[in-house]
């Protein structure tokens, strides 16, 4: 097969969660340009309309579902409408994730630690559980969870270590459904990126304006990441191309772990 045939996805459908916005909107139009169907979950409606409207204008084809994924209850009324109304689900992308918070761990709230767990590791888990255990009878999916150079260093300049901990979490689960079934040819691997400028970095950035220079210039390209820089990285793992790719861990951030 030609080279840039591996990467077709035509054919398709890939659920994208919060597809609406930053790296997930990025990622979402790289696999609609190359063929697949996009389904895109998110919590805010305008946002949604905002995508749907941006997506259908490229020539895409783009469905938007609302789903709160930060309460698992809201994951599994995710699934249930997904699995009712837009079977078969190919490639599913776990992106919906973040909301650091800068508390020391001596004074983080259960609460807040539970809020964090739960956005970024158990609606994940619920999703990988329905939508890629529905992956198994057809015996090929991809499974891309977006996880952060923060799973594998903390870092110092925030200290609300529950998001470390839940990428963290997220990427070792990664690896484990991936050794689970890679007998059923489905591959499940985790984008770790560095610093992008999306909408939560423009946020703290807001907040702190000489955050932008400081973590440029910790980052040997001396620069952040622009969205849609992660794109062709989420065809690779969602397409053909990546066919012998299961378990691994992406790191994608300009040099910054390697200073
Ligand atoms: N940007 C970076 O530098 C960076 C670095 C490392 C890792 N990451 C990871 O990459 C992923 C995307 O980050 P991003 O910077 O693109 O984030 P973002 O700009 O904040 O966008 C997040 C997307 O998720 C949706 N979302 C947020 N909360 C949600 C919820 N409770 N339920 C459903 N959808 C929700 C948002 O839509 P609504 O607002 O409409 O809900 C939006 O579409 C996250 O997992 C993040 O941890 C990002």
């Amino acid at each position: 097969m030609p080279i840039l045939d591996r990467f077709n996805l035509t054919g398709r459908r890939a659920l994208i969660t919060g597809g609406s916005r930053g790296l997930g909107l990025e990622m979402a139009r790289a696999l609609g340009e190359a063929g697949a169907e996009l389904i895109i979950a998110g919590s805010d409606e305008t946002h949604l309309q905002n995508a749907h409207t941006t997506l259908r204008g490229e020539g895409l084809t783009v469905t938007t579902i609302r789903a709160d994924l930060s309460k698992p209850e809201e994951a599994e009324r995710l699934c249930n409408v997904l699995l009712r109304d837009h079977p078969p689900i190919d490639i599913l992308i776990n992106n919906v994730g973040g909301r650091r918070i800068n508390t020391p761990t001596e004074d983080l709230a259960l609460e807040d630690w539970q809020r964090i767990l739960d956005l970024n590791l158990t609606q994940a888990f619920i999703l990988t559980k329905r939508i890629g255990g529905a992956m198994i009878p057809r015996k090929w999916g991809r499974i891309i969870n977006i996880s952060s150079i923060n799973a594998l260093w903390p870092g110092k300049a925030m200290r609300g270590r529950s998001y470390e901990t839940s990428k963290g979490a997220l990427t070792m689960f990664t690896k484990a459904v991936a050794a689970d079934w890679a007998a059923h040819g489905i591959t499940v691997n985790a984008i770790a990126p560095g610093p992008f400028l999306t909408d939560a970095n423009k946020r703290w950035i807001g907040e702190r304006p000489e955050f932008e220079s400081e973590v440029a210039t910790s980052i040997p390209m001396g620069r952040w990441g622009s969205p849609e820089e992660i794109g062709p990285l989420a065809l690779y793992l969602a397409s053909d191309a990546s066919s012998y790719m299961t378990g691994s861990v992406l790191v994608i951030d300009g040099g910054k772990l390697l200073w």
